[in-house]
């Protein structure tokens, strides 16, 4: 299909109507009217301001959450920030969520809209920033002054893209691209299909910089990101540093298969597979899967809890390998309240129990010895030292053959010794299964399901 044939219908996906704009623009204003008589009433210096996406226009049809920045006179500090909270929270009456990572924010629900109120400090171009979303108000001063309606567009059917191949926010869940970063990729090239065009091209390290004075080699040795576009608020800074290897390569792939064949796909989900095709799946695979379910009473907020998740697997991940498993992928799903499942694709669960293990060349006298210390008639020494070529080696007895039972002894301290992140192992103790390929049965449900055949697939459902 032609790109030009395909976006009228793109369009319809992620445009708002005149009637869903005014909506969501409207509760807007009301709610920052409301705010800023609540911060009055309180005799706090502050002023609220709307940012982000709805202020931009550039949030995507079905998907507009309010981001109220409360912007405190620049004589307050970050010890001030809790009076400001707790008055926000007096005013929501409870109806709210705290979410705290990096920088405390409340979440609520008001009017059937997603609201973030954001408290942050004001901040003059090239001040020196106190906190990490004081630069929000400079980023809609400058979208303000570089978007026209039609790259609004533009931006929305990039969000919906990069959404629909799973790299689309800068959370630590995705690791991909913020909303901010697709509004200066779309500044920066005119147009989606503009950039898709280039993106096709990019290469390790590539440089955007809306500043041609800058030095991009420079910026290459700065910056150990694979993509580094920096931000025209704020020169120190490259706006797509939480960007992952795996979310630019994905992008960059997807963009050049999509400028070959444009196709609705790159737009819209795939169907969702029921729980009796993953098993169905998961039963006939040549590999097996080693399943961690973690049940809680109620998870921490999604940056911190993703960051634990991430840092556990990758930890148990390497447990399994020096146990002597092959690992061909590991991956985690969370539904961000009460269960985490971390999952293990293995060559095998179970091993053989001798491996051979080769040492040092004969002539190597030093390092002979150290090895004849720790093998010869050693308890884990099945056969051997023997001469192979040039080189000593040895069957060695392995502790364990079952990858459920090394976990299992492994997760006997929730894992802390192995490395398993503090709070997780917490959990860990407090209740945890291991379960090897179709046991894990009753738990494809709530999204783990599709999180499943996903990995049993393989491959993006773009690739075909
Ligand atoms: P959002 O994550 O809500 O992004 O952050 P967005 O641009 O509104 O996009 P969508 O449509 O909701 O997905 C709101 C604003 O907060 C700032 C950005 O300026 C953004 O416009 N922000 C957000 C940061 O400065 N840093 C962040 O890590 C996240
Ligand atoms: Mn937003």
């Amino acid at each position: 299909m032609e790109w030009t044939e395909l976006k009228p219908k793109v369009l319809e996906l992620v445009k708002p109507n005149e009637e869903e704009k005014q909506k969501v623009q409207a509760a807007a204003e009301r709610l920052r009217k409301d705010i800023n008589g609540l911060l009055e009433a309180e005799g706090i210096e502050a002023e609220a301001e709307l940012h982000g996406s709805v202020a931009h226009g550039t949030w995507v049809r079905g998907d507009e959450d309010i981001d109220l920045f409360i912007v405190l006179s620049s004589r307050y500090s970050r010890g001030d920030l809790h009076r400001v909270l707790d008055a926000l929270k007096r005013h929501l009456g409870g109806d709210y969520v705290e979410a705290y990572a990096e920088h405390p924010y409340l979440r609520a629900s008001i009017e059937g809209f997603n609201v973030d109120l954001v408290p942050c400090f004001r901040l003059e171009k090239g001040e020196k920033i106190r906190s990490s979303t004081d630069r929000t108000p400079l980023h809609s001063e400058y979208l303000d002054e570089v978007l026209n309606d039609e790259l609004r567009d533009e931006v929305r059917i990039l969000k919906r893209f990069t959404e629909t191949i799973g790299v689309y926010g800068a959370e630590i869940r995705v690791q991909g691209f913020s909303g901010y970063l697709c509004e200066l990729l779309v500044v920066k090239h005119g147009s989606f299909e503009g950039l898709l065009t280039a993106a096709a091209d990019w290469k390790r390290k590539e440089v955007i910089s809306f500043d041609s004075n800058l030095d991009e080699d420079e910026l290459r040795k700065r910056f150990d990101n694979p993509l580094i576009i920096m931000d025209p608020t704020d020169e120190s800074r490259n706006v797509a540093s939480a960007l992952s290897p795996e979310s630019y390569w994905t992008f960059v792939a997807a963009c050049t298969s999509f400028t070959e064949n444009p196709e609705m796909k790159y737009f819209v989900h795939e169907q969702e597979a029921s729980s009796e095709t993953v098993l169905n799946l998961l039963q006939s695979q040549g590999s097996d899967f080693l399943f961690l379910v973690i049940d809680e009473h109620r998870a921490e907020v999604p940056d911190t809890l993703w960051g634990q998740l991430h840092k556990s697997g990758q930890a148990l991940r390497q447990t399994l390998e020096a146990g002597g498993f092959n690992v061909f992928r590991s991956s985690t799903w969370s539904d961000e309240r009460h269960r985490h499942i971390l999952v293990f694709q293995l060559q095998s669960s179970t091993i053989p129990r001798v491996m051979k293990h080769v040492g040092p060349p004969v002539s190597m006298i030093r390092n002979t010895e150290s090895f004849f210390e720790t093998h010869l008639g050693a308890e884990d020494t099945e056969s051997g030292p023997w001469i192979e070529g040039d080189r000593w080696v040895v069957l060695l007895r392995r502790q364990y053959t079952e990858a459920k039972k090394l976990l299992e002894e492994r997760l006997e301290d929730g894992g802390r010794s192995v490395g398993v992140s503090k709070n997780l192992a917490v959990r860990v103790l407090q209740h945890h299964r291991i379960l090897v390929n179709e046991e894990i049965g009753d738990y494809l449900v709530d999204g783990f399901e599709q999180h499943l055949y996903r990995l049993l697939i393989g491959r993006p459902h773009w690739v075909e």
